[in-house]
């Protein structure tokens, strides 16, 4: 009898995942009260202080069910439960943990109902065809609407109120008998153990002592931490440096079974190295009949932005800084770049704008370096008049509009849940970021708006807008599709008629001006005093459209494309 379990948990941000993952922990003694921490799964402190999941962590439970309670036999359980991070910028995570697991629970917030990324993560798990355990979650709470978010997850999902679970992660209450539907229903691991072995690289992580440790499923057969072991895609050897399962600590184990979730420690010194979604077998010559398994696509980047040091002498240390975030960030990509003003940095490559922040924060937290960073933007395609196509990240490589044949922008599709009774001023502040209508469909008193929207609008405060649009209870989750043809300009800024070009920006040709005395206005009030005199301009192709008031000579814009 297989006895091991392996289940993620869905939900929309803040809906209670990392509280229901410590509750698990605690109820299975996986950590003894004395040990536990709050966000137990939360390493980074970032995490722990924002309470947001940004790397998914994994953790092996061990459990048995209390005989006779709940028809279940007195078998030891094995539990592998995946967590994933709730912000939609780390939506290809989520993704990954499903790949690797054979159930999800769904858990839902009482008091908030179905949101976007509940819509958004569930479908994901139904197509890869996970069973779904559906749970309404903080039930204590004086607030919580049972009822109308049964009613929501049977008009969303189909689920019928007998299907689910009702439970306070924080109190406790319920989590036994989430326990005991988790082995009566994930599906058992369904890889062969008489097969060749086949383990999927869901994560990887760098630890200086062991360098890059891959976070594994094994599929079919076993790994065993004597026998060297090779990377199917990458056609790279592996030497096991240590080999276990996460309790949550990492914990030694020479063998790990069909069905295991587990690390494989490997001494590689660049976690480039290791691709995840790679194939991890024992031979160093596979067996021609080993095919490797499907794996995942690789993250897209879709927000550039270019980091400098704030002390243009500290470019050493922005270096040294970058790349050791990379070897426990491989979603970030970097190049080298340089500015007249700000001298040497880098444009890196994020997955969203919170990615963004949270590089900047752990840059400053984690390494000690503080930097500049200019402003997100999108990457265009441009088609020039002698037909190449060039695809661009900043704006000082936007070539003259004379050589611009067209120019297309990443779009999304955007879902936005929100009370009915905001749809009116969300609409309003959607059409304003050149959303496009799709349709709407009404849950309850709820409403869920698909609208394509551009890439650009969204990083650029959309969803700040919705939220106060809708006394904060819009959600939004977007996936990205084909990118469409837009009329954009190079909007720059003359300090003193010279360009500061970290501040050059590109915009839709009929926001720019406005964007350009806001600009200007911006920058006047971060300007001291005493240096009111110097002009502050906006200009698009040479022409002046934006400058405050003062007192100096005129002369023509002096700009570059
Ligand atoms: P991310 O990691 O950002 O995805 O969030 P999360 O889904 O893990 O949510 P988290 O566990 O951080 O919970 C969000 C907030 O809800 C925290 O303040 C929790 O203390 C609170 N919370 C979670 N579950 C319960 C519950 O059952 N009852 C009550 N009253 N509060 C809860």
């Amino acid at each position: 009898m297989n006895t091991i379990r392996n289940f993620s948990i869905i939900a929309h941000i803040d809906h209670g995942k990392t509280t229901l993952t410590d509750r698990l922990i605690r109820a299975t003694n996986t950590v003894s009260e004395r040990d536990m921490s709050e966000r137990m799964m939360d390493s980074n402190p970032i995490e722990k202080e924002r309470g947001v999941t940004i790397k998914l962590a994994p953790v092996t439970m061990h459990y048995k069910l209390p005989l006779n309670k709940f028809e279940i036999d007195g078998s030891e359980y094995t539990l592998n439960l995946i967590d994933t991070p709730g912000h939609v910028d780390f939506a290809y995570e989520v993704e990954r943990s499903l790949a690797a697991c054979e159930a999800a629970v769904l858990l839902v917030d009482a008091t908030q109902g179905v949101q976007a990324q509940t819509v958004a993560h569930t479908y994901k798990a139904v197509e890869l065809g996970l069973h779904i355990i559906p749970v309404i979650n903080k039930i204590d709470l004086p607030s919580a609407e049972v009822d109308r978010t049964l009613k929501e997850l049977e008009q969303v999902f189909g689920f019928k109120a007998e299907e689910v679970s009702q439970l306070s992660a924080k109190s406790g209450q319920g989590v036994e008998a989430l326990l005991a539907r988790i082995i009566r229903e994930v599906p058992p691991p369904r890889g062969q153990s008489s097969a060749p072995t086949r383990a999927l690289v869901f994560n990887s992580t760098y630890d200086s002592h062991l360098g890059v440790i891959a976070f594994v499923r094994v599929v079919d057969g076993s790994l065993d931490s004597h026998q060297p072991l090779f990377l199917m895609q990458s056609k790279t050897p592996l030497e096991v440096r240590e080999m276990g399962i996460f309790s949550p600590q990492r914990t030694p184990q020479t063998t790990l079974e069909t069905g295991a979730v587990g690390y494989i420690a490997t001494g590689l010194k660049d976690i480039r190295d290791l691709r995840v979604g790679d194939t991890v077998t024992v031979n160093l010559k596979p067996l021609a009949t080993n095919q490797p398994l499907p794996g995942y696509k690789t993250p897209q980047h879709t927000v550039y932005a270019d980091l400098y040091p704030a002390d243009t002498t500290n470019f050493q240390e922005l270096q040294d800084a970058i790349e050791k975030l990379s070897l426990t960030d491989a979603s970030l990509s970097a190049k080298l770049v340089h500015s007249p003003v700000l001298g040497s940095g880098f444009r890196l490559g994020f997955l969203g704008v919170f990615h963004v922040e949270i590089t900047k924060e752990r840059l400053f937290r984690e390494q000690g370096v503080s930097t500049i960073l200019t402003n997100p933007t999108v990457e265009y395609t441009i088609i020039t008049t002698t037909g190449q196509t060039r695809i661009i990240q900043n704006p000082s490589d936007l070539p003259d509009p004379t050589e611009i044949k067209e120019m297309k922008e990443p779009m999304t599709r955007a879902t936005i849940m929100c009370p009915g009774s905001a749809l009116g001023p969300l609409m309003e502040v959607l059409q304003n970021h050149r959303g496009v209508y799709s349709n709407t469909i009404y849950i309850g008193g709820r409403a869920q708006l698909t609208y394509t929207v551009p890439l650009a609008e969204l990083i650029s405060g959309l969803f700040d807008e919705l939220k106060s649009a809708s006394s904060g209870y819009a959600t939004l989750d977007y996936e990205l599709i084909e990118p469409a043809p837009v009329d954009a300009v190079k909007l720059i800024i003359l300090l003193n008629f010279e360009e500061i070009m970290p501040l050059s920006r590109i915009v839709v040709r009929q926001k720019a001006e406005k964007v350009g005395r806001k600009l200007v206005a911006e920058i006047k009030e971060l300007l001291p005093r005493h240096v009111f005199a110097i002009p502050i301009q906006a200009a698009i192709g040479g022409k002046i459209v934006a400058r405050p008031n003062f007192t100096g000579e005129t002369k023509p814009a002096k700009t570059s494309y």
